[in-house]
């Protein structure tokens, strides 16, 4: 019904305050629902570990950000994209002494900053400089655990110039998630990560 311009315009404004309010809600709900899917589509169809590597690579080009911010972006990649990385981390050998220190991570914080050499499965790859795929850790003797809900484990040995200067280490929460799939993608990473230690 119109009654004068006045009121037309009256009602034009608060219809279109109403709507962008409106717009607001839709969009937020729509960011949530992708989210939401999101999630799903990655457990359902993970990321290909071929469509990971050209990622990995630009975060390690990064430059302009420290070692440890692009390695921490590493770690929250592999944990982000592939469902059975529960937790994700770099440990280094620790100057001259025969320990590993923890590195970057992604997941629950650990206690265990220092691992000796040796010591744990993390221990063991520092010294056999081979990879340790542990399907069932409770199998392990020489295991630390770091979480009750740790199922499986998977070591890869980190080289600069032949040496074995650290590893990436990923914890599972699914019991014998690991092929030799995970192994050439995490020497992969690590090829990569020593580009930028060197
Ligand atoms: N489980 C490892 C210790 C490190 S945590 O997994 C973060 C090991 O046995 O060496």
């Amino acid at each position: 019904m119109r009654i004068n311009r006045s009121t037309d315009l009256y009602f034009l404004n608060n219809w279109s305050k109403e709507n962008s309010i409106f717009n607001k809600l839709i969009e937020n709900y729509k960011a949530y629902i992708l989210k939401f899917l999101n999630t799903f589509a990655k457990k359902i169809n993970p990321m290909p570990f071929q469509s990971l590597k050209p990622q990995v690579e630009s975060i390690l080009n990064s430059g302009e950000l420290s070692v440890d911010n692009r390695l921490m972006q590493i770690c929250e990649l592999l944990k982000e994209n592939i469902p059975y990385y529960n937790w994700v981390g770099f440990y280094f050998k620790n100057g001259d002494k025969n320990e590993l220190k923890l590195g970057p991570f992604a997941g629950e914080p650990t206690d265990h900053i220092i691992i000796p050499f040796g010591k744990g499965i993390c221990g063991q790859v520092a010294v056999s400089n081979q990879n340790f795929v542990v399907a069932d850790v409770e199998a392990q003797d020489n295991y630390i655990a770091c979480s009750i809900h740790v199922k499986a484990e998977i070591v890869v040995p980190l080289f600069l110039n032949g040496e074995n200067v650290g590893q990436i280490d990923i914890d599972s929460n699914t019991a014998n998630p690991f092929s030799n799939k995970d192994e050439r993608f995490l020497e992969f990473v690590n090829e990569k990560v020593a580009e930028i230690l060197s």
